[in-house]
C-alpha cells in the first residue's frame, strides 16, 4: 500500500539528517508527544543549538519517554537518530513495556538539506560535512532497522500526515 498506518499508541523513532524535515513532521502529532532533542537542549541550557548539552538532554528524554512508555503513551523522538545505538537504546525502553515501535525515516535528499541550513540562524545552522555524515548514516540505517527490533519501518513520504502538512506548505 502507498499510505502506512501507524499504530495508535507506540514508539514513534524519526530518522534523518538536519534540515531533513523531521521536526516538521513531529509538528503532525501533538506537541505533547514529541519529545524534540532540541527543545530538550534548550530547556537544560536556554540553547537549542549547544552541543555541549545534548549528552543531559539525551538523560532528560529518556526519561520523559520511560515515563510516557509506563502509561502506554503514544511518543515521537524528534532528533536525528543515525546512530544506531542512540536507536537500540530507546527500542528496548519500548520493549520494556511491551509498545510497538516504529522506524520513520525522513529521506529528504543531501543537496535539499545542505540548502535549507542557509536560512538558518547561526546557532541553528549545522555544519556541511555534519550533515553530509548524518545523511550518509542515514542511507546505512535503512538495512539495519528490522534487526535492530523495530516492528515497522516506513519512508516518511508514504505517511498519510504529511498530504495536508505538504499541501499547506506549498500554498
Ligand atoms: N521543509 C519543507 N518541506 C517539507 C519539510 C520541511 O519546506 N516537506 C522545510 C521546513 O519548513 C524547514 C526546513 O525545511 O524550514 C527544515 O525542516 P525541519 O523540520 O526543521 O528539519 P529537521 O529535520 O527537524 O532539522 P534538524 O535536525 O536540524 O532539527
Ligand atoms: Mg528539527
Amino acid at each position: 500500500p502507498l499510505y502506512t498506518d501507524l499504530p495508535e499508541n507506540g514508539l514513534i523513532v524519526l530518522i534523518g539528517a538536519s534540515g531533513a524535515g523531521k521536526s516538521t513532521l513531529a509538528g503532525t502529532w501533538h506537541a505533547s508527544q514529541v519529545l524534540s532533542l532540541d527543545g530538550l537542549r534548550g530547556a537544560v541550557s536556554d540553547d537549542p543549538g549547544w552541543q555541549d548539552a545534548t549528552a543531559d538532554a539525551a538523560d532528560v528524554l529518556k526519561l520523559i519517554l520511560e515515563r510516557r512508555m509506563a502509561r502506554k503513551l503514544n511518543t515521537v523522538i524528534d532528533a536525528t537518530n543515525v546512530e544506531q545505538s542512540v536507536r537500540v537504546e530507546l527500542v528496548m525502553a519500548a520493549k520494556r513495556h511491551g509498545m510497538p515501535t516504529v522506524a520513520v525515516i525522513v529521506a529528504t535528499s543531501l543537496p535539499v538539506c545542505l540548502e535549507r541550513q542557509g536560512p538558518r540562524p547561526d546557532t541553528r545552522r549545522v555544519p556541511q560535512d555534519i550533515v553530509r555524515a548524518q545523511h550518509q548514516a542515514m542511507t546505512h540505517s535503512h538495512q539495519r532497522l528490522a534487526a535492530e527490533g523495530f516492528n515497522t519501518v516506513v519512508f516518511a513520504d508514504t505517511l498519510y500526515r504529511l498530504e495536508p502538512l505538504l499541501k499547506r506548505l506549498s500554498e
